[in-house]
């Protein structure tokens, strides 16, 4: 055991990618992993944000700049993991986001950002990690409480957030017997750029959304990043060893109702 390992972190001694890891939900979640004992690489595609989420994530976190969209951004990605770390034992599918846009003015544009994102992105980075992944291995994949329910304007995220929900189920038994866990973590509103910045600028219509979205919450009210991330590392860690193929919502009820 090292001097960074502690036995009673939860993730001591493990490598643990998060895409998407910057802001928001994946960089608490990087926070959480690496304070557990966890080496922690996360990805994003902005490099200014990177350099800040590393600085403020420590214990020797790495940061690789890579679009889940492009193939050659995963292959450059997890070359450099399996260099530094040699496999991967949490792989956390975040990346994602979406906008909104009622059926009507939905344009191509729009629907290949997001299913690009969501739906390519996670498809091809849990992939492209399968080398890297063994016996043991949690995969997370980012859903939503949106893919169970309808929502005005939103029906493009909510799609791609559905297909996510089918990838953990019918990868598990793709991966029959490899022992690896794949589980969907679906957060209802949280507390985050991605989410405030559906209202615009505006930061009163920002408070706005948010009020609203507390309001169809039965706990009263949005969920804080960190609340995600507890959930996060309940899949990522061995208590959780007999858990594969679940949507586990961490959404105030929202989805129950
Ligand atoms: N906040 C909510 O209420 C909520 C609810 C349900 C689900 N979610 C899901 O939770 C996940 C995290 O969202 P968030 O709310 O934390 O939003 P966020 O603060 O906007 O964070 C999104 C992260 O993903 C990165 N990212 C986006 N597209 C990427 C791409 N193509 N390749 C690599 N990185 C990419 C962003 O960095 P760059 O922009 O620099 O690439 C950033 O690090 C998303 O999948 C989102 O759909 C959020």
């Amino acid at each position: 055991m090292t001097d960074t390992q502690n036995s009673s972190q939860r993730l001591g001694g493990k490598v643990a990618v998060i895409t998407g890891g910057t802001t928001g939900i994946g960089l608490a979640t990087a926070k959480r992993f690496a304070a557990e004992g966890a080496r922690v690489f996360i990805t994003g595609r902005r490099p200014e944000a990177l350099n800040s989420a590393i600085a403020e994530i420590g214990h020797g976190a790495s940061g690789i700049q890579a679009d889940s969209a492009n193939l050659a951004d995963l292959d450059r990605l997890f070359a450099r993991v399996k260099a530094d770390a040699g496999r991967i034992d949490v792989l956390f599918a975040n990346a994602g986001g979406g906008s909104m846009l009622p059926l009507g003015a939905i344009t191509e544009e729009q629907f290949d950002d997001t299913f690009n994102r969501n739906v390519r992105g996670v498809l091809f980075t849990v992939q492209k990690a399968l080398p890297l992944l063994g016996k043991g291995a949690s995969v997370i994949l980012t859903g939503s409480t949106t893919s169970s329910t309808g929502t005005a304007a939103f029906s493009v995220y909510s799609a791609s957030k559905a297909a996510v929900r089918n990838f953990a189920r019918s990868w598990i038994l793709d991966l029959k017997e490899r022992g690896i866990r794949i589980n969907t973590l679906s957060p209802g509103p949280t507390e985050t750029p991605g989410l405030v910045e559906l209202a615009g600028d505006d930061k009163a219509q920002q408070q706005g959304l948010l009020d609203y979205m507390a309001s169809l919450v039965p706990l009263g009210r949005v969920g804080h990043v960190d609340e995600i991330a507890n959930a996060a590392l309940f899949l990522a860690s061995d208590e959780s060893s007999f858990v594969t193929g679940i949507e586990l919502f961490a959404d105030g009820g929202q989805a129950q109702v």
